[in-house]
């Protein structure tokens, strides 16, 4: 009622602001006599196109859970109270154009194929109102043309640090599909532990998904003493890319090597070069069984662990090989994620197989040495029809031939690999990582840094020290969600909203759309759908704009 009244007031002036879509769509066009389409009960979902089964079900399972009722679908329209799902040729350079009619004679949604209708859907969902009694929903007339402008619009979940479990891991992926994003880059394996079952090496899971304690705090006052894990098996991770499909969103395995691997070496403590000697955790910060350990450990602590998987051993490439090869099949992706950052060379540089390595190949330093152990799993990988991507640190020591890269460590990695001819995802921790704080003061436990929604509102992803032609060399963007300091779903809900909306509209508008002011207009009704789903999200005013 509320969105009808605000439309009428504004009538005649102000297009856009009349319905609160997020992200903005690349044209909305409303009538100057407002006018309202009723959604109710007896509305068919009428399709004219096939296989559209997957917008049916999103749009009444929405219906179901919030608004009590579903709607029948058919194949021919009754009268006027339809909604007609089909396609129509708009735009194909990235998938997911459509078109969106409500008018007197129904609401009509084309896509230029079924993710491109999904969206629509998408938008449909964000046309309701709030629930009420009558179970009527009033849908304002409207035409909207819409289409993403990147083709890779990610969010990253990190469940190394603390386990999220698969009920959650599905909602984040609603919540993606709700924000017409498209791809999940699952961060499956860490330092504090190893989350996906692998058939060839139980240990992985057995030893490398648990914890024997965690550091307490933001300060590491000590160890909490609670073993702490979990882990996915293979027919929960099919479940999950499954449900993602049905949602057009690729999910993208992180299996992290050569460092963050201390779960993997604690498992099979050979992967290291030195498996007799003691992971290198202070006594003050270990757990009690720790203390008592004599050998690897699955990392108990945050920050970065000096053992990494030993590049001198081809034992070690055979069980990164036979790791692949069952990821690989489990994921539809092109692409698999290796990780590449932060691999400390000290280990390395002491290691006699490490060297003897780098004497045979006449590698001149560690980091070729690193650009060796990339460039041997890539082959690897390419050979299974896949593409890597790696974090900017595979840059260093020379970048392997068809390496995707992500920039993390501000736009610079991301700049170079454009101007070396490779794709590009930008995940810039200045603009988009989400573990940092969204105000000044501390509200929660966070790892520090401070991203404030204006901020995250105003990136933009194609680097202006880029020549047009480079530029096309940047994918996309993503957020990242680490979560040394998110213990729990709602902690990474309350860190990701509303940030994922000025992510989602700085991936899926266009550029010339963007509109801090408008943007903040827009939020008050997304907030209330947050509430209706019982989301967490931060929601301070006063602290959007950068202080
Ligand atoms: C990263 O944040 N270490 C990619
Ligand atoms: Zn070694």
């Amino acid at each position: 009622m509320k969105l009808l009244l605000a439309g009428l007031l504004l009538c005649g002036f102000s297009a856009v602001a009349q319905v609160n879509i997020i992200p903005q769509p690349a044209s909305v066009k409303m009538p100057r006599i407002m006018a309202d389409f009723s959604l109710s009960p007896s509305t068919n979902i009428v399709l004219e196109g096939g296989g559209l089964e997957n917008s049916v079900s999103f749009f009444n399972d929405y219906l179901k859970e919030f608004y009590g009722f579903t709607l029948k679908t058919t194949s021919k329209p009754k009268g006027r109270n339809n909604i007609i799902l089909n396609f129509e040729r708009i735009d194909d350079s990235i998938p997911g154009a459509y078109h969106l009619s409500v008018d007197q004679k129904g609401i009509y949604i084309a896509g230029d194929n079924a993710t491109g209708v999904f969206y629509g859907i998408q938008t449909l969902i964000q046309l309701l109102p709030m629930p009420n009694d009558l179970q009527k929903l009033s849908i304002p007339y409207v035409q909207i043309k819409d289409k993403p402008r990147f083709a890779y619009r990610g969010l990253m979940l990190d469940v190394g640090r603390h386990f999220m479990p698969v009920p959650f891991v599905k909602k984040f992926i609603d919540y993606l599909a709700l924000h017409k994003m498209n791809e999940f880059h699952w961060h499956l394996t860490e330092d504090q532990g190893w989350r996906i079952e692998i058939k060839k090496y139980p240990r992985l899971t057995e030893v490398g998904a648990w914890r024997d304690g965690t550091v307490i705090g933001r300060h590491w006052t000590g160890n909490d003493n609670t073993r702490y894990g979990g882990f996915y098996t293979q027919d929960q991770i099919k479940e999950v890319v499954a449900y993602a499909a049905k949602r057009y969103i690729t999910i993208i395995p992180e299996i992290e090597m050569p460092g963050h691997g201390s779960a993997a070496i604690a498992a099979y403590p050979w992967l290291s070069c030195f498996p007799d000697e003691k992971t290198n955790i202070p006594d003050s910060l270990l757990s009690e069984e720790g203390k008592k350990a004599k050998g690897k450990l699955v990392y108990e602590q945050w920050g970065v662990a000096e053992d990494v998987f030993c590049a001198g051993k081809d034992s070690v490439f055979k069980f990164l090989q036979d790791v692949i090869d069952e990821v690989a099949p489990l994921f539809p992706s092109k692409y698999i994620h290796v990780g590449g950052d932060e691999c400390p060379k000290t280990h390395w540089k002491r290691c006699p197989l490490c060297q003897k390595r780098m004497r045979d190949l006449g590698l001149k330093d560690e980091h070729e040495l690193q650009s060796y152990f990339i460039q041997r799993m890539e082959k690897y990988i390419n050979s299974k029809g896949k593409t890597l991507i790696g974090w900017d640190e595979i840059l260093e020591g020379g970048l392997a031939p068809n390496a995707v890269v992500m920039s993390w460590r501000g736009e610079k990695g991301g700049i170079e690999a454009a101007r070396q001819k490779h794709t590009v995802i930008m995940t810039p921790t200045t603009y988009v990582y989400f573990d940092y704080s969204q105000t000044k003061h501390e509200d929660s436990i966070v790892i520090g840094g401070y991203l404030p929604l204006e901020k995250v509102y105003k990136y933009e992803p194609i680097p202006s020290e880029l020549s047009a032609g480079d530029g096309h060399y940047i994918l996309g963007a993503q957020a990242n969600i680490w979560t040394e300091y998110m213990t729990n779903p709602s902690k990474v809900e309350y860190m990701m909203f509303p940030r994922v909306d000025a992510l989602s509209e700085v991936v899926w508008s266009p550029k010339s759309t963007r509109n801090w002011e408008d943007f903040k207009k827009r939020l008050p009704y997304q907030f209330k759908r947050y509430d209706l789903w019982g989301t967490h999200y931060f929601g301070d005013v006063e602290e959007f704009e950068t202080h």
